[in-house]
């Protein structure tokens, strides 16, 4: 049976086959999926594992979680979590796993459906933003709370937005912002008509990764996946922007360094040993081809690593 024909539309995986040639499966390896979705990904992984092999995969929305097809939950190898990837050292033990990998960020079906805000394009939606709305609070409370100086360095830092400073005060005057049209009435009322969707597609982002905690939760599962990996164990990243990636390139790059003593130090002090290669010295990205048929693709960056 193919895994890929019988999915239904949701997410076109990305970086797919560089993903699994990367991650160097073996028939019975234990595989996590740190971010399952509509399981593009594990579909591809699971066909190249044995009977004896497991794949466990996380998903912190219940919506998408609830749309996982079928055939995953009655593959016998598969355990399926609704909850964050963070959960994941409570599941597996250290040292247990062959390998493990994310694909950071939201599936095309948050972008396409309208519900919580994730595009611009659902002018009615409300700007709740989470990915499960039993965590934290919405888009919304934040926006209407913050002070200007808290928003300023939300949008600042994950949205790098080009009209900051403008686009908060707007969004001060005209508190409190219940939808995404009042947030697009903020933004269209200090920015050129060609840059709206550019800043109001990077404010949403910005809200999003700070409602989640994205970058805080990356952090802290990439750490544990390390513990979790046995030695030779891969683990595989795709990111979608250069907050993710920085955050993933730095922390490969210091799981390589086998001294961290500092520079002034005339002789090596310390007893750090290398944990990992590094096997993407520049990060993979999408093909042309990829590009042409999946524009969505275009930002992603895959990098990955073999414990020692
Ligand atoms: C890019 S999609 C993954 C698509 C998947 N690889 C596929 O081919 O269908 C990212 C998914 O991760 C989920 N997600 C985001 N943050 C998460 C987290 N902290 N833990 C688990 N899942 C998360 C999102 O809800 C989304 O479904």
């Amino acid at each position: 049976m193919s895994f890929v024909s019988d999915r239904k539309p949701g997410h076109q995986p990305v970086l797919k086959r560089e993903l699994v040639e990367l991650i160097d499966l073996s028939q019975s390896d234990m595989v996590i999926d740190a971010t399952f979705g509509f399981g593009g990904h594990a579909a591809e992984v699971l066909e190249r594992l044995g009977t004896e092999a497991k794949l466990i995969g996380f998903e912190r929305d219940p919506e998408v979680f609830s749309r996982i097809p079928e055939f995953f939950r009655a593959d016998e190898r598969v355990g399926l979590y609704n909850s964050s990837y963070c959960e994941m050292g409570r599941i597996c033990k250290e040292n247990s796993v062959d390998a493990i990998y994310f694909d950071l960020g939201i599936c095309s079906y948050h972008l396409d459906r309208a519900g919580r805000g994730f595009s611009y394009r659902y002018l009615t939606d409300p700007l709740d933003l989470r990915f499960c709305s039993k965590e934290g609070q919405p888009a919304s409370a934040l926006l209407n709370a913050a002070a200007p100086d808290r928003l300023l360095s939300i949008f600042g830092r994950f949205g790098e937005l080009r009209f900051l400073k403008p686009i908060v005060r707007s969004i001060c005057e005209r508190r409190p912002l219940d939808t995404v049209e009042d947030l697009k009435k903020a933004v269209e009322a200090v920015v050129p008509p060609h840059m709206i969707n550019r800043e109001m597609a990077r404010a949403l982002q910005a809200l999003r990764i700070e409602v989640n905690r994205e970058l805080e939760q990356l952090r802290e599962s990439l750490e544990m996946a390390t513990r979790l990996l046995v030695s030779g164990g891969r683990l595989a990243v795709i990111s979608f922007h250069s907050l993710e990636d920085r955050i993933v390139k730095h922390y490969f790059r210091s799981l390589e360094e086998d001294c961290i003593c500092p520079p002034e130090l005339p002789a090596c002090a310390c007893d750090a040993e290398k944990v990992a290669d590094v096997v993407t010295q520049s990060p993979v990205t999408p093909g042309k081809e990829e590009v042409s048929v999946n524009p969505r693709s275009r930002s992603a960056k895959l990098r990955a690593v073999r414990m020692s």
